[in-house]
């Protein structure tokens, strides 16, 4: 594979930030769109503007079909048995908050116990809290050391048949962590417990199968996976989604509706109250068939290369400092610098050209695990070179010079 003709395919890339050329290193954020996604997209609303489910009319149609083989390319995408366990959802923050409200308040009672672990985004920490809250359950977390790494052991102490649902990021958006998510879901399964695994930073860096993972939800954003804003997935087990109240109510999420009584559609249509990002889930369908056409080798091998390099650049400038030096770990990487704000780090990058992310990541509670305001975060994806981060290192040395 080409990484000139890779970027090539990605028009933002080569725009000017401040009149140099963009180093983007902040796809752990958001990814930025090849142009395969952006035609779909203007393709789109040129062409077919329609809604979908619901019309009689050529358009409508070929708005559903479009539709709907997306959801097809995401399940074959993820591995999952049937289309209608594809729930599409305005993102990973919309999936987590879907579970916690229907599966959690008909499951969850006084006494029962969540298992979250340290290193959470907010978005899978919040929603379970209010749910906590609401049911007098109890939330525990489990703790990690200072490599940024679960202790097994100790999340074995905490699962008991109190344990109703854990949920776990399987990469970290903060510390790179690659979680052993499988064990995990094994381990809470012998429990009796579920497991929804938050897989917003995994989708784009490794083939996710969640059959074979056994996970009983899986949730993820379309715009970290290269392609629009405000689509997601909920991946959830038929036999689950099945039990679950519907979440919202609205058009499209029932089969009759009166005054006495509403009965509720199948899946996944239970789960999509309401006109759905029809050109959202469109456009995701199409990054996934150009990730599919890079292909996970390329993809894996590439990133790992990168996070090899950064790692080696960074440890090599004095008072730098890695926060999260997991075995296992993705192709993301905070860092601190002795003496320097990130803020003041972020934004001499920024007049360079370099789009990094400072801050707390949305995970105050890794922040105060190390005692520290936040951190500098590269987070690379695989139309990233080698330049960009002799670049990222020319920028830090004049961030330190201009700063001290
Ligand atoms: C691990 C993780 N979980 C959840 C989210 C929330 O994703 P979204 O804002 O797309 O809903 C993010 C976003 O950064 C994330 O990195």
């Amino acid at each position: 594979m080409e990484l000139t003709k890779i970027h090539t395919d990605f028009p933002l890339l080569s725009r000017k930030v401040h009149g140099k050329p963009l180093v983007y290193l902040d796809n752990g954020a958001t990814t930025q769109k090849p142009q395969i996604v952006i035609d779909a997209i203007t393709d789109y609303y040129t062409e077919y503007n329609s809604n979908i489910h619901r019309g009689v009319h050529h358009l409508s149609q070929l708005a559903t079909e479009k539709y709907e083989v997306a959801r097809k390319t995401i399940q074959q995408f993820i591995g999952a048995q049937f289309s209608h366990e594809i729930i599409f959802s305005p993102g990973t923050t919309s999936s987590i908050n879907l579970v916690a409200s229907s599966w959690g308040r008909a499951n969850v009672s006084a006494d029962d116990e969540v298992l979250i672990s340290a290193m959470e985004h907010h978005s899978n920490i919040v929603p379970w809290q209010m749910l906590c809250e609401e049911k007098g359950a109890k939330l525990k977390v489990i703790p990690m050391n200072d490599n940024g790494e679960l202790i097994m052991e100790q999340f074995e102490s905490l699962l008991s048949s109190k344990t109703k649902i854990v949920a776990i990021n399987h990469i970290s958006n903060t510390l790179g962590t690659i979680n052993p998510v499988e064990k995990i879901i094994a381990m809470a399964h012998d429990k009796g417990s579920l497991v929804l695994v938050d897989g917003a930073q995994s989708v784009a860096h490794m083939p996710i199968d969640v059959v074979s993972l056994n996970a009983d939800f899986y949730v993820f954003s379309g715009h970290k996976l290269f392609g629009p804003t405000g689509v997601g997935i909920l991946y959830g087990k038929e036999a689950i989604l099945n039990e679950m109240p519907p979440y919202q109510g609205g058009g499209d999420m029932i089969k009759s509706v009166s005054f006495e009584k509403t009965t509720y559609n199948e899946l996944p249509h239970k789960f999509e109250a309401g006109t759905p990002n029809i050109v959202g889930g469109i456009g995701l369908g199409k990054a996934i068939e150009y990730i599919n056409e890079i292909g996970f080798d390329f993809i894996i091998e590439q990133e790992s290369q990168l996070k090899n390099a950064a790692t080696k650049m960074l440890e090599s400038i004095e008072d730098v400092k890695i926060i999260g030096q997991a075995k296992q770990k993705a192709s993301v990487i905070s860092f601190a610098i002795n003496g320097f704000h990130p803020l003041d780090v972020g934004t001499i990058l920024d007049q360079l050209g370099i789009s990094i992310r400072t801050g707390h990541h949305c995970t105050q509670p890794i922040m105060d695990f190390y005692n520290i305001p936040g951190t500098i975060r590269a987070s690379f994806a695989f139309y990233n070179t080698l330049e960009d981060i002799a670049k990222l290192r020319a920028g830090i040395l004049t961030a330190k010079t201009m700063l001290s």
